[in-house]
């Protein structure tokens, strides 16, 4: 029997992460080896022509999987029948611009791309939001889409899970895939809590094998927490294959499903859970089975971490209330 294709829908196409990413979709790296994909690739008119380009090497790639790709600058046809949604096109802070000049540029894009999912997308859409300030931008597009379950909107924290990783494999010499339940709390920014309490490093609790509690709060958080800024000074640019990579990632696993004995780091829209106000589009511990993600639950969260989450979680209700003013949620 034959697998129906899937639609994916990336915008920012013309852009850095896109480049990083739509060849390994097509190559079923994200949904499976033997789902066939339809590519919707969304830019604004100035940059449809790159997006020409890129798609020019996808079908140069001779993907068997890649069995359409349609470019567009309309968010209402870039988002029909769309099954996942990848939103990585953002208005990047240009000089002179403050904070509230970004969040109003990005506020009407994510509203836009709200409502061209709530009135286009196909039922079971899953929505990943990756262009800048991620979590807010998931908030405005999550409220703009009444008609869709707020289960459906997320936005990449896993890049960060991926860092976490990174640091404990450097410091403990094992393979990245025996460093296990990590978790990422809060907003993608500097402000995140990158918590290994609850981790485990070949089986055994990580801070015990670690056992080293000045690397772990003067070296691993802030580490993790100012990567992005840290790349951006070594590169010139912001990590684009990782957050790529780590995006796969994301939509890999809340589609296909976590390991049995470990789980991953999603922004998702609160249920309240670990005392994070309901609503807010923020960083949580998670699981996936059946195409549905569950926040980990009643894990022992202590005074250190509740600090740290109860700070970056006030980040993103003063972002909250920063765009409820500017009227987007
Ligand atoms: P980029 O500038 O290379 O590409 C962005 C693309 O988006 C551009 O081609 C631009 O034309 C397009 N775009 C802008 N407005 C659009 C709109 N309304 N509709 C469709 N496309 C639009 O940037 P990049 O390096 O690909 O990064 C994209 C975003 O991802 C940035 O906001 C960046 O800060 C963010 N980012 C997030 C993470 C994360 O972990 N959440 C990590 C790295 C980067
Ligand atoms: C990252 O974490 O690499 C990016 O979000 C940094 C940025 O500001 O684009």
């Amino acid at each position: 029997m034959s697998i129906a294709p899937v639609t994916v829908t990336v915008t920012g196409a013309s852009g850095q992460i896109a480049y990083g990413m739509l060849f390994r979709i097509a190559a079923g790296e994200m949904l499976g080896a033997d789902v066939p994909i339809k590519l919707r690739l969304l830019e604004i008119p100035a940059a449809v022509s790159a997006a020409e380009g890129v798609a020019m090497e996808l079908e140069d790639g001779a993907f068997p999987l890649l069995s359409s790709i349609d470019i567009t600058d309309d968010p209402d046809v870039a988002f029909s029948g769309a099954n996942v949604g990848m939103l990585v096109g953002a208005r990047p802070r240009s000089k002179g611009m403050e904070r509230a000049d970004l969040l109003s540029a990005n506020g009407a894009i994510f509203t836009a791309h709200g409502k061209a999912i709530n009135n286009n997308a196909a039922s079971d859409v899953k929505v990943l939001v990756v262009g800048n300030p991620a979590n807010t931008n998931a908030l405005i597009a999550m409220n703009n889409a009444p008609d869709v379950p707020d289960t459906r909107f997320s936005a990449l924290t896993r890049l960060d899970h991926n860092r976490a990783i990174a640091q404990v494999v450097k410091k403990t010499g094992v393979r990245a895939s025996s460093v296990r339940k990590v978790s990422v709390w809060g907003n993608h920014s500097a402000t995140q809590y990158p918590d290994l309490s609850h981790a485990t490093v070949a089986g055994e609790p990580a801070l015990a094998v670690i056992d080293d509690r000045d690397w772990v709060e003067n070296d691993f958080i802030p580490t993790v927490q100012v990567r992005g800024t840290a790349i951006i000074a070594a590169r010139g640019s912001s990590s684009a294959a990782s957050a790529a990579s780590a995006s796969i990632d994301h939509v890999r696993d809340w589609v296909i499903g976590t390991a049995e004995d470990d789980w991953v780091s999603m922004a998702v829209c609160s249920d309240g859970s670990y005392g994070v106000p309901e609503g807010l589009i923020s960083s949580f511990p998670v699981t996936c089975a059946d195409g549905e993600f569950a926040i980990v639950p009643d894990l022992a969260i202590d005074d250190f971490s509740r600090e740290r989450i109860d700070l970056s979680v006030s980040e993103l209700e003063q972002e909250r209330a920063a765009v409820r003013e500017l009227g987007f949620v």
